[in-house]
């Protein structure tokens, strides 16, 4: 490595601290945007400080970015840095249980139940059971509700119908929503802090996750008896799913990939409609913009409690909404840390610094995606400064033709809220289609305001996942229907 230099490698500098080992873990905990940004000012694009014990490396900006994401495997590995948390709740052989090579395979073979053919249908399924969660409870003609709370129900009931199929789905009322609730108590920096500490949510975790493997494994042997039914799912695509070498994946890892999928979108998928949703009651003009679009697209006026049907086509082209999606995760990314393990010394590319193995190194996109230097009014909500963009939004690309990471999106932009380079997230379509229609249908039914004593929530950062800081109260007030 020294003789690749050819100058004097040095560690970025170092964020002094008071208190042993404990280091800067309050300072960074309480607001790590904050943090970030202090000592961004003083050390510049990459600096390191210690965290109980560990040294964390921030590496921020286009460069820290670009660093992060696009690293050399045999140095740097995410799956060093995540396993331990996440194997409890995922299970064992998928995502991080196994070597790069079989996660790029496996993104693949999810890849096979987010095609357009799955999108045309999953959309009505949307909007079947967020119509059928407001009819539930969404009664009155105007109310206060914990929108967090609401959203997040709608986002496990859209996903468990879409991707896990109507078996599963109808059965969340008896208890799976609960088992969800129990693994995702082991998603907490806690656990990352403290993964030595038997902790009893691992016994929790391990006892649901036993209890959803049992379930998986026998709705896929009903599906295994009865080959000629078709299902548009994604455990459909994924039973029919094989490794390079011919091998199918277990059915054990089946519903363990499954498990994984849920946990990667509930949070930032639910996170991300309820800060939408909170801008928009905060923003009426923009409401009546998507809501002409809307119009226009479907050619009639919607009001009121009935939803029709909408094409594929149609979602994709509701721009506005699109926009608001968008800069909703510019400036209120849920995932504001990206973290991977240095597993041998590693160069940081145009500066002399080398970091150590045993570190690692944390890339924050929100940083770059929320500077003046990139953006004007960067903290401001303004959807329509992405109306002229002509970046490429993968979001809007076709599926087939959208290379998934593997080294080959550019981390060289300043708002990456779906990561970048080989680790880069497959869930980018399947989010933005399954916001925009809970959208459109609430949208629809559903007039918006802020609750006038809690107001915009503010962020709360001790989860692993960015919420809005709750209780999040938000006022709906049925829409009359036209005519
Ligand atoms: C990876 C964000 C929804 C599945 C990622 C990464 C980010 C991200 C930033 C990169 C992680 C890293 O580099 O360490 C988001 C956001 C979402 C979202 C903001 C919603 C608004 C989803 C959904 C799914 C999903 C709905 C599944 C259907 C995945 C997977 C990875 C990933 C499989 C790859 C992990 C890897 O290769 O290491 N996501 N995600 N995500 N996401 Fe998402």
């Amino acid at each position: 490595l020294e003789q690749k230099l050819n100058y004097n490698p040095s560690e970025p500098p170092f964020v002094t601290y008071y208190v042993p080992f404990i280091g800067s873990m309050i300072e960074f905990g309480i607001h790590p945007i904050k943090f970030i940004r202090k000592y961004q000012k003083i050390h510049g694009n990459f600096f390191t400080f210690l965290m109980f014990g560990r040294r964390m490396t921030v590496c921020i900006d286009l460069d820290g970015n670009d660093f992060v994401f696009n690293v050399k495997h045999s140095n740097v590995t995410a799956e060093d840095a995540y396993n331990s948390l996440t194997k409890p709740v995922f299970g064992e052989g998928v995502v991080y249980d196994v070597p790069n090579s079989m996660l790029m395979e496996q993104k693949r073979m999810v890849k096979a139940g987010l095609s357009i053919e799955n999108f045309r249908a999953y959309i009505p399924i949307i909007i079947m059971e967020v119509n059928q969660y407001v009819d539930k409870y969404w009664t009155k003609d105007e109310e206060s509700i914990d929108l967090l709370q609401s959203i997040s129900e709608m986002i496990i009931m859209t996903a468990s119908h879409t991707l896990l199929g109507p078996e599963i789905r109808s059965r969340l009322y008896e208890g799976i929503a609960d088992l969800y609730h129990t693994l995702d108590s082991c998603f907490t920096p806690i656990h990352f802090l403290f993964e030595w500490l038997p902790l009893p949510s691992y016994y929790a975790s391990e006892k649901a996750h036993a209890e959803l493997d049992s379930i998986f494994a026998n709705v896929i042997a009903e599906r295994r008896k009865n080959p000629g039914d078709k299902h548009i799912d994604m455990l459909d695509a994924l039973m029919a799913s094989k490794y390079k070498n011919g091998e199918p994946l277990s059915d054990k890892h089946v519903g363990n990939m499954l498990i994984a999928l849920l946990m990667a979108g509930q949070h930032t998928s639910a996170a991300t409609t309820t800060w939408a949703l909170l801008n928009l009651a905060a923003n009426p003009d923009v409401v009546d913009e998507a809501r002409k679009e809307i119009n226009r697209l479907v050619g009639q006026e919607l009001k009121g409690d009935s939803v029709p049907e909408v094409s594929y086509e149609d979602v994709k082209d509701f721009n506005v909404l699109n926009n608001v999606v968008r800069e909703t995760l510019r400036i209120r990314s849920p995932l504001i840390q990206l973290m991977r393990k240095v597993v041998k010394p590693v160069a940081v590319p145009n500066t002399n610094y080398v970091i150590p193995a045993g570190y690692y190194i944390i890339a924050s996109p929100i940083i770059s995606s929320t500077d003046e230097k990139y953006y004007k009014n960067a903290e401001d909500w303004v959807p329509s400064r992405w109306n002229n963009d002509e970046t490429d939004d993968s979001a809007d690309k076709n599926m087939t033709d959208y290379g998934f990471g593997a080294m080959s999106t550019s981390a060289r932009s300043p708002n990456l809220p779906f990561g970048a380079g080989r680790h880069r997230c497959i869930g980018e379509q399947f989010a933005y289609l399954q916001i925009k229609t809970i959208l459109y249908t609430l949208l629809t039914r559903f007039e918006f305001e802020l609750d006038p004593k809690r107001g915009m929530p503010e962020r709360n950062y001790q989860s692993m996942v960015v919420l809005p800081e709750g209780p999040v109260l938000c006022r709906y007030k049925r829409r009359a229907t036209s005519n």
